[in-house]
């Protein structure tokens, strides 16, 4: 039955959170599959405004179960924060779920992403600084807590005791930094058992019952494709896969259950953090879109970077996810310019390149060769229908469309969940 994986196609912030909520009303089961908190997923509906950092955003539908899966890491202080916020809003999180193989972020995480950019100094990557990169480096070094350890107590103590250790080794002798206290990180995690134990379990016997009954399973991404370790910017990435390849690994489903990919794009490109990125804008132009967009991160504040649409980019995302479809949103914010461009190749060592370049040592060089299109000066977040979009905002997206290739399925022209059009069905 289907399995519908949307994805973050750029370098995150695409508005992915936005398109579950939408989707998500029809779907048996939501997983969120890679990431932890360094994600922040805006979702406006008739419960108010969340940003939501590490619950699936199909929560907010009773009948849809919410699992965060065996691809994440997970701060239980952030999930707990979210579950008793989400309460007091009157959304039931009784059926959010945790697979049990889904690592621990622990206070030596967060404490070590800090030490480490640090010490990167002037090469820093700009991580969220929600001890990310640690966790999963933690979980591939075969060093890391799994949530189902926390549910025996000795089973816990035991690791716990065993890998902070090694961490205050590395925190003191390395970095000069105090050590942790096993009792006060236990005594924590114990409280955190207390809140979160109902939640934890083998999730994939809930897969396989919703898929043996035909439901829809949606498999919610964090980040964006060109954050991916292996196919993004690296070393400027993050420390998970947020591909479709990544859903099936980080929610337990098997590649050939996936049968709709949908690749969710602004209408522009954003960037938060360091390392390269063609189309950046540094002028006027650039800080309009920011301020109309109010391109600020969700999870650290900081502002982004704001560029125009790189179809070069865009078309190896879609390449290596696969999509069946495109979700663009954000084409509001583009309204009041009198002329959009598209970046349609890279000029590289004198010569025009059509790829995205593996090396970033190459990319820095990479000189966007764009194609001007008229703007259509109009607000469009009223418009439901795809034929009532003025004709140059139809035809950007047609331009889109053409160079990816991919169809379009949805457009979105606001935050809140109406302000959708549905151009062709996403399933
Ligand atoms: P980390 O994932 O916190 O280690 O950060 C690594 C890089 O990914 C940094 O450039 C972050 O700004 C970026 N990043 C991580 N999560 C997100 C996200 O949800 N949206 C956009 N950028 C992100």
């Amino acid at each position: 039955m289907p399995v519908l994986a949307i994805i973050g196609a750029q370098w995150g912030d695409e508005g992915k959170g936005k398109v579950v909520d939408l989707l998500a009303g029809k779907a048996g089961v939501v997983v969120r599959f890679s990431g932890g908190d360094n994600a922040g997923h805006t979702v406006i509906n008739p419960y108010g405004k969340f940003k939501l950092h590490i619950t699936p955003s199909g929560i907010f539908y009773p009948q849809t179960i919410s699992i965060i899966g065996n691809g994440v890491v997970l701060n239980p202080a952030v999930l707990i924060g979210e579950i008793d916020h989400l309460n007091q809003c009157g959304v039931n999180t009784t059926k959010l779920f945790i697979s049990d193989r889904a690592h621990l972020i622990m206070p030596y995480h967060l404490l070590l992403d800090r030490l480490e950019e640090e010490s990167r100094a002037g090469k820093a990557i700009g991580t969220t600084g929600k001890g990310i990169g640690p966790a999963f480096a933690d979980k591939v070094a075969r060093s890391g807590i799994r949530t189902g350890d926390l549910l025996d107590k000795e089973v816990f103590l035991e690791r716990l005791r065993f890998i902070l250790d090694y961490k205050n080794t590395i925190l003191t002798k390395v970095y000069g930094a105090s050590p942790l206290s096993l009792d006060e990180i236990y005594g924590q995690y114990c409280q955190y058992r207390e809140r979160l134990a109902a939640h934890i379990m083998e999730t994939d016997t809930i897969m396989e019952r919703a898929l043996n009954q035909d439901e829809l399973v949606i498999l919610e991404g964090a980040q964006g494709t060109l954050l991916d370790p292996d196919f993004g910017t690296y070393p400027y990435t993050t420390s998970s896969s947020p591909l479709s390849g990544g859903g099936c690994l980080g929610a337990g489903i098997s590649p050939p259950r996936l049968s709709h990919i949908l690749g969710v794009f602004k209408a522009y490109c954003t960037r938060v953090g360091s390392g390269p990125m063609p189309t950046e804008l540094k002028d006027e132009t650039g800080d309009l879109i920011r301020e109309r967009g109010h391109e600020y991160g969700t999870t650290t504040g900081r502002s982004r970077r704001c560029g125009w649409f790189d179809a070069v980019g865009a078309r190896f995302s879609t390449r290596i996810n696969g999509f069946t479809g495109i979700a663009i949103t954000r084409l509001d914010i583009l309204d009041t310019l009198p002329h959009l461009k598209i970046c349609v190749g890279y000029k590289l060592k004198g010569k025009t390149i059509d790829y995205f370049p593996s090396s970033i040592t190459a990319l820095e060089k990479c000189q966007p060769i764009y194609e001007e299109l008229a703007g259509w000066q109009t607000p469009t977040s009223d418009i439901r229908q795809y034929e009532q979009l003025p004709l140059p905002a139809r035809q950007y997206i047609a331009r889109l469309e053409e160079l990816l290739p991919c169809p379009v399925s949805l457009i979105s022209v606001g935050a809140e969940r109406e302000q959708t059009i549905l151009k062709t069905p996403v399933l």
